[in-house]
């Protein structure tokens, strides 16, 4: 493990170690301070947490859902000595962890949102297409898996699915294909379904694997991905000091979308258009630190692939009243999980 002098590391943890991506940038629109109070929301492998914790005298409160990555963040927590509280929870609700480790304010939320390679990595986790598992997919214990969604599921919404959040063009024949085989026998592993898929999509030389869409969309529906950033967005504004930031670095663009329409939406000071009267908003409650993202350069990127696709925003907050905050409005129209499991038969 190489730690630099600002704190940053490719962070052992278990089978493959994570290596922060944008940490810098990360951590100079958080603005750390000593005396601060900073949240993680996504502590992983716990890269950017070492880094705040390193940057000043100051406290972080670290979340992570996934009990795997609160059990390895153990020792941190000793070596922090008081200065770290690492929760099992997730991120939607940090405004009400940061409450209940008793700070009803903080002066930093960081979300570093998706999967971590040690997530991916795992193959009992069943994330991955390139190696055997479990259909599983949950980055958390909880809730149905991806084999459940894959074979309780209506075709249609199968398909909904895996346009939707895969992105995937050839969305109907992989739900027609998925549909066929589970009437044979379920479908349980994720090579069972890899294999499926590469059936269906045809990948010319050089392209990403023809499962990559499916395994994708499907994940972030079992975890309830975009929901759960969307709400994470207004407990930042519920948790926030006048003057604290909001960054969150985000690798797909259904992600940055959210993070981006919710950044400009409280940052708006008028409404109308050239042809409508203006509209009278409530104060923003947010000014936009990045007007364009903030994307790795080539030096990241040829030493961490998968900072390719990441993109960082940030936000300070003001000093106006946190919204009534309206998920549905940042997010797309998909068919909820009851209705999904009951619609197999319907
Ligand atoms: C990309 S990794 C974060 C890596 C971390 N920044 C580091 O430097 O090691 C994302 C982590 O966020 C967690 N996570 C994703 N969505 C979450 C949610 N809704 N609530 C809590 N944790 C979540 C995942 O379990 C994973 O450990």
């Amino acid at each position: 493990m190489t730690v630099g002098g600002d704190g940053f590391a490719a962070v052992a943890g278990g089978p493959a170690p994570h290596i922060p991506v944008l940490g810098r940038p990360a951590l100079e629109f958080l603005n750390v301070r000593d005396g601060g109070v900073y949240i993680d929301g996504t502590f992983g492998a716990g890269g950017y947490t070492r880094a705040i914790l390193a940057a000043a005298d100051c406290r972080v409160i670290a979340i992570d859902r996934d009990p795997s990555a609160i059990a390895l963040g153990a020792e941190m927590v000793a070596q922090a000595q008081g200065r770290l509280t690492l929760i099992e929870e997730q991120f939607s609700n940090l405004d009400r962890v940061a409450n209940d480790a008793g700070f009803d304010a903080a002066d930093g939320v960081v979300l570093d949102v998706g999967v971590s390679s040690m997530q991916l990595d795992q193959a009992g986790r069943g994330f991955s297409f390139r190696q055997d598992g479990p259909l599983d997919m949950r980055m958390g214990g909880a809730g149905p898996s991806a084999a459940d969604i894959v074979n309780d599921a209506s075709e249609r919404d199968l398909a909904s699915i895996i346009y939707i959040l895969g992105e995937e063009r050839h969305s109907r024949a992989v739900a027609r294909a998925i549909v066929r085989a589970r009437g044979e026998a379920p479908i349980t592993t994720t090579k069972a379904l890899a294999d499926l898929v590469a059936a269906v999509v045809r990948a010319k030389p050089g392209d990403i694997h023809p499962a990559t869409r499916t395994f994708q969309g499907l994940r972030i529906f079992v975890n309830d991905e975009l929901g759960e950033l969307a709400r994470a967005l207004a407990a930042a504004e519920r948790v926030l000091k006048a003057g604290g930031r909001l960054v969150v670095v985000s690798f797909h663009s259904l992600e940055d979308r959210i993070v981006k329409s919710f950044l400009i939406n409280r940052a708006e000071t008028r409404g109308g258009s050239r042809h409508a009267p203006e509209v009278k908003r409530p104060a923003p409650t947010f000014r936009v630190l990045t007007k364009r993202p903030v994307t790795a350069d080539d030096a990241e990127i040829a030493h961490n692939p998968r900072a390719r696709s990441a993109k960082l925003r940030a936000g300070e907050r003001t000093d106006a009243p946190a919204r009534v905050h309206e998920t549905d409005e940042l997010l797309p129209r998909l068919p909820t999980l009851a209705a999904v499991l009951k619609g197999r038969r319907a």
